[in-house]
């Protein structure tokens, strides 16, 4: 048995979406192959594991979770991945293999989870911290695909000291777009702080509401007779297959975080988590989209171009925006760590979540076992550190 450490969770303002993501995924991994090992990280950072807390219910009473789960540290140890009690006579807890992170947002996908566990020394699944951080940051990521040639929104960028020092260059440079424009924090997600402006008041009005959540703003040109099409890509830079197209229905102006995860305001909230099994499949979609086979070819094109200029891995999901008179493809964001693991895209091409789970893992350890190969640091035993169990000694253990 492969024991996989799924971490979710952290301090990101989409914590609860992270947790749904994170308990279908344990449901649907292949427990012949694979034993789950929740690592769920609270607001406050603080790691917990015990087997219930692949159960959504357990995250409405925040208080009896922390009694009965284990508060834990992760560290590599002897070529063991070991989870020790935090406080108290620090016993062993649990050990792993290899961490399945389901993490969204600021703090934990933009590269900085990627990044501890890279520390640590502890392989993983998913895209790297290159790609993770480029995948969080509008601005560069627009700046890379443009650069590369695949169309994107026209956008101007600046800080909140810039805007606040002077805030007539910045306005004027941001009305050489022409209204109406789109604002939005740099780096947030689930469309938080973005609103649209067609005039001056409303554009300071979306300015001063975005800088509440992050210091870097992105001003975009709106893309009229708007449908918004996404694709998933699975695989790393040696493959990439493209799923099954979604087209996904906007109920306001923009598709808010209510349309995306808690079906149009109507999921109910308890305790902070939405409490439907539907979870993120609950927006409007329409699946395939409905769009001509030249969209459709051109959406398949950039959606495997995107993921190899990116160097993602595992399953990512991409963003398109069309406008459908002018037939034109914008690409517009890339989240390496898709709501529900975007699993609904691959179902309709004849691949299961099950064996979804099961491809990106088995590639992770693949690609683990062959970075180990090449060294990195010539004072230190590393080759020998790579012999995780997940790793080069291979997957096979009696326990
Ligand atoms: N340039 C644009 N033109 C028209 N609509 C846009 C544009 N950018 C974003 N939107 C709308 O806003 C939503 C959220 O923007 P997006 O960049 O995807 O942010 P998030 O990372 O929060 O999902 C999109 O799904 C789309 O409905
Ligand atoms: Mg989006």
């Amino acid at each position: 048995m492969i024991k996989v450490g799924v971490m979710f969770g952290g301090e990101s303002v989409e914590h609860e979406v992270s947790i749904i993501s994170a308990v279908q995924a344990m449901q649907n991994i292949d427990k012949e192959k694979y034993e789950v090992v929740p690592i769920y990280i609270t607001k406050n950072k603080e790691m917990y594991t015990a087997a219930f807390l692949n159960d959504i219910e357990i995250y409405q009473d925040m208080d009896n979770l922390k009694r009965y789960a284990k508060n834990v540290t992760m560290y590599v140890k002897d070529n063991r991945i070991i989870l020790q009690n935090k406080k108290g006579l620090r016993k062993i807890v649990n050990d792993i293999d290899i961490v399945l992170p389901i993490v969204h947002g600021t703090n934990v996908e933009d590269g900085t989870l990627q990044g501890y566990l890279e520390t640590l020394g502890v392989p993983y699944v998913g895209s790297n911290v290159y790609s993770a951080s480029v995948g969080q940051d509008k601005v560069f990521m627009k700046q890379i695909f443009k650069s590369s040639g695949l169309d994107t929104p026209e956008f101007v960028w600046f800080f909140e000291n810039e805007y606040l020092e002077n805030k007539d260059a910045v306005i004027k440079n941001i009305e050489k777009l022409g209204y109406p424009v789109i604002v939005k924090p740099a780096r947030l997600g689930s469309s938080i702080g973005i609103s649209k402006a067609n005039n001056k008041d409303e554009l300071i009005n979306a300015i001063e509401d975005a800088i509440e959540y992050d210091d870097k703003i992105i001003v975009e040109e709106v893309i009229e007779n708007l449908i918004e099409v996404n694709a998933s890509a699975l695989g790393d830079y040696n493959y990439y297959k493209v799923s099954e197209l979604e087209e996904v229905k906007a109920h306001d102006v923009i598709l808010s975080y209510n349309d995306k995860y808690l079906g149009n305001g109507k999921g109910k909230l308890k305790g902070g988590v939405s409490t439907g099994s539907k979870g993120m499949v609950s927006a409007d979609r329409i699946i395939p989209a409905d769009i001509d086979k030249k969209l459709r070819d051109t959406v398949i094109e950039m959606t495997k171009e995107a993921a190899r200029i990116l160097n993602t891995s595992g399953v990512v999901r991409i963003d398109y925006l069309i406008d459908k008179k002018k037939k034109k493809v914008y690409i517009n964001e890339v989240n390496t760590i898709p709501g529900s693991l975007a699993f609904y895209l691959w179902e309709p091409v004849g691949i299961s979540y099950r064996e979804l789970l099961d491809s990106i893992i088995t590639s992770a350890i693949k690609n683990y076992k062959k970075k180990c190969k090449k060294v990195y640091s010539f004072d230190s035993n590393i080759l020998e550190n790579c012999n995780l169990k997940g790793g080069t000694k291979g997957v096979k253990r009696s326990n």
